[in-house]
């Protein structure tokens, strides 16, 4: 009898370690995720979102890193999110399968996959919408439009707070506060659903740098912004600061897929060769959202506009819901590009920005872009996170990259960013205190000269000695002023 349970046993724990492709119930979702942390209990954790769904289903997240469950500076943060449509179900068996793939490739020492999870922190939320999974896939999983929202009808990808109103009303009055905007909403336009805002939690508490939500319905990397600037619907180009970036960033995944760039594949929606309806691999398989149809309340700006996080949008089969048979081949088709982005994490310039006392959390990164013959600054700021440390996500090129703190004086370096970086060119910020001289210094930041905001709406470029002069030439005349 013992022998027969142990053998029973084993045989269970062969079958079972084995990933099967099929369509994961709610039930055997969080199942598939124990399995991979079953098999790769050092690098791998487990945890749900702060809230579950309407229906009560949890929002199970799998993490991958060095050391799970922590932050750690000059470690990029990147997410993948699945599944926000729940009739739209490729994304969350592409990750439950990218979770069993990074645990197998990292047993078998894996060089490239190693060296990711050692440099990165990874999240993988295979289901953001698991009650719209259920009644798509009670129904059939054929219809276009059942299982889309969440259990309260809701289309989740428009009940996020609408922060590009509140950017393009800042660009339009040539104010240039431009990030972290979640604290000049003043209204939202519907209330937050459960799932929103368990995403919402999650994207403001985790330092992301990097992340994709996965939807189906046509074959395309979509980037920033999704929302027009005039309030048309119709058809028009939404360029973010970022614009450059977040191009490179969808067409990184476009050509790494089998054939989402490929100019030749038929229009996911084309029924003859004069059709006019888009067929994004004739325009190398990207496209700005806005440029494609404006919506609102989307998840990647906000992800854009409240943190420092930079999320694309990539719509991955002309099929919602494709039957089991056609997922490994989906897999197949998407594997080189789900990991080809999260290498993504590691373009451009990270470091820490501290002073005598320690790291500087909420210190404020500018750039400017200074290619070529024309400076450019590029009006979207990133800041430090707890640990005093950033990641600014940049192409190649050469900029000049400012710190800002309050009380410090401001720092600028010159950086060359290289092509195909599998690591951000490190630097540091050592900013120099004020010393206590604030009274002052308030008067300093009243005259803008420390305001990152009016730094960035010059295309002058300030260097750090021009900065020390003023503020010295100030206290001066403040200590002149005292006696
Ligand atoms: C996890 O780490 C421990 C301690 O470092 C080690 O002994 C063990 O072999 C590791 N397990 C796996 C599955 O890598
Ligand atoms: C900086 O400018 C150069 C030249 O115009 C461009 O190729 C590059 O993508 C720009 N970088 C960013 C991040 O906008
Ligand atoms: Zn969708």
């Amino acid at each position: 009898m013992a022998l027969y349970s142990f053998v029973c046993f084993s045989l269970l724990l062969t079958v079972s370690a084995e990933f099967q492709w099929k369509h994961h119930n709610n039930e055997e979702l969080p199942l598939v995720l124990q399995e991979v942390h079953n098999n790769c209990p050092n690098i791998t954790r487990i945890y749900a979102l702060s809230e579950p769904s309407v229906c009560n289903v949890p929002l199970y997240v799998i993490e991958f890193a060095q050391v799970p469950g922590f932050h750690r500076p000059y470690i990029p943060e990147a997410k993948y999110i699945g599944n926000i449509h729940g009739n739209e179900v490729l994304g969350r068996e592409l990750l439950l399968g990218l979770a069993h793939y990074l645990c197998d490739q990292y047993r078998k020492n894996d060089p490239e996959i190693k060296a990711l999870i050692t440099n990165t922190r990874i999240h993988l939320l295979p289901s953001m919408n698991p009650d719209g999974w259920q009644l798509a896939t009670d129904t059939g999983g054929k219809d276009y439009l059942i299982g889309r929202t969440n259990n309260h009808e809701v289309d989740l990808n428009r009940n996020f707070p609408d922060l590009d109103a509140i950017t393009f009303d800042f660009e339009r009055q040539g104010l240039s506060h431009n990030n972290h905007l979640l604290k000049d909403l003043t209204q939202l336009s519907a209330p937050l659903e459960p799932e929103t805002r368990a995403v919402m939690r999650w994207i403001m508490s985790t330092p992301f740098v990097l992340s994709a939500a996965i939807h189906g319905g046509d074959l395309v990397a979509n980037y920033p912004y999704d929302e027009s600037k005039t309030g048309a619907s119709a058809a028009e180009y939404s360029a973010s600061p970022d614009d450059e970036t977040f191009r490179e960033l969808a067409m990184t995944y476009a050509l790494a897929h089998a054939d989402m760039a490929s100019p030749t594949r038929r229009g996911c929606h084309t029924t003859s060769s004069d059709d006019v309806s888009y067929n994004f691999g004739k325009q190398g398989g990207v496209t700005n959202g806005a440029a494609w149809y404006s919506l609102k309340g989307g998840m990647q700006d906000f992800n854009y506009l409240a943190t420092n996080a930079f999320e694309i949008t990539l719509e991955l089969g002309c099929e919602k819901y494709p039957s089991a048979e056609l997922l490994e081949t989906e897999w197949n088709r998407n594997r080189e590009a789900l990991v080809e982005y999260l290498w993504k994490a590691h373009i451009g310039v990270k470091g820490v920005v501290s002073d005598s006392k320690g790291f500087i959390p909420n210190a404020i990164i500018s750039v400017v872009n200074c290619t070529g013959s024309v400076t450019k600054p590029i009006r979207h700021d990133v800041t430090t996170g707890p640990y005093g440390d950033y990641y600014r996500l940049l192409t190649p090129g050469q900029y000049e990259i400012t710190a800002t703190h309050t009380g410090h004086f401001q720092a600028s370096r010159m950086v060359s960013v290289p092509k195909n970086q599998k690591s951000a060119i490190i630097l540091d910020f050592r900013l120099e205190e004020f010393q206590g001289k604030t009274n002052w210094l308030q008067d300093l930041s009243s005259f803008g000269v420390y305001s990152p905001s009016l730094r960035n709406s010059q295309p002058r470029i300030y260097k750090r000695s021009l900065y020390e002069k003023v503020a010295e030439t100030m206290l001066e005349n403040r200590e002149i002023v005292k006696q």
